[in-house]
């Protein structure tokens, strides 16, 4: 593979809620990634997956789903705080997969109506993506009082989340260039 290849981190929008303040924000972020040079990116929606609900794991696999976290260099997660936990259907679809995260990049977002961030949803998601092989950054997406972050078209009301996304996707780039040339050049 090309190690100058643009660096591929979708991002996926971990709910599936009607009217979900978390779309804005995942909306947000991918437009910021856009910026970055050498860096592409997808939105994956886990509302369009429609997994199915009666098995789980790799049985249910997606083709499309899965070729996309194969080609991932790193994930950037979206994830709203639902009683200080993650949605059960962000997980059912990351249980699809798992060689094809391994010694990638995660960082994730938390979206929250609360003052915290989605700081409990981001620590109780961290041991998932550990398991699955994912390598988490020690850097995380805060964004608090969601539900009034942002106008009724989207528009972000607080410009100072701007700098902030930009600090994590530096740091989430850097981790993402170090397990790139780890996996490519250091033996296992
Ligand atoms: C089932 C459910 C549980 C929630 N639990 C919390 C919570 O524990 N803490 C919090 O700050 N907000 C909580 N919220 C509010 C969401 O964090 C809020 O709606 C935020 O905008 C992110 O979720 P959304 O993308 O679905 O809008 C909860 C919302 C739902 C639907």
């Amino acid at each position: 593979m090309d190690a100058n290849r643009p660096l591929f981190i979708p991002v996926i929008l971990g709910t599936a809620r009607q009217g979900r303040a978390s779309e804005h924000v995942a909306r947000l972020v991918f437009e910021e990634i856009g910026k970055r040079a050498g860096v592409e990116s997808e939105f994956i929606d886990i509302r369009a997956l429609s997994f199915p609900t009666t098995d789980a794991g790799e049985a249910i696999k997606n083709t499309e789903f899965s070729a996309q976290m194969s080609r991932a260099d790193a994930l950037v997660l979206v994830v709203p705080e639902y009683n200080h936990g993650y949605p059960g259907l962000l997980k059912h679809a990351l249980d699809t997969n798992l060689k094809e995260y391994i010694h990638k990049a995660a960082g994730i977002c938390g979206v929250s109506a609360g003052g915290f961030g989605g700081t409990r949803v981001i620590e109780n998601l961290l041991p998932v993506l550990r398991e699955l092989g994912l390598v988490t950054i020690f850097w995380d997406g805060n964004f608090s009082g969601a539900r009034k972050l942002f106008d009724e078209s989207g528009k972000l009301l607080d410009d100072s989340y701007i700098k902030r996304i930009h600090t994590f996707l530096k740091e989430l780039i850097w981790m993402t260039k170090v397990l790139r040339y780890g996996s490519k050049n250091i033996t296992l």
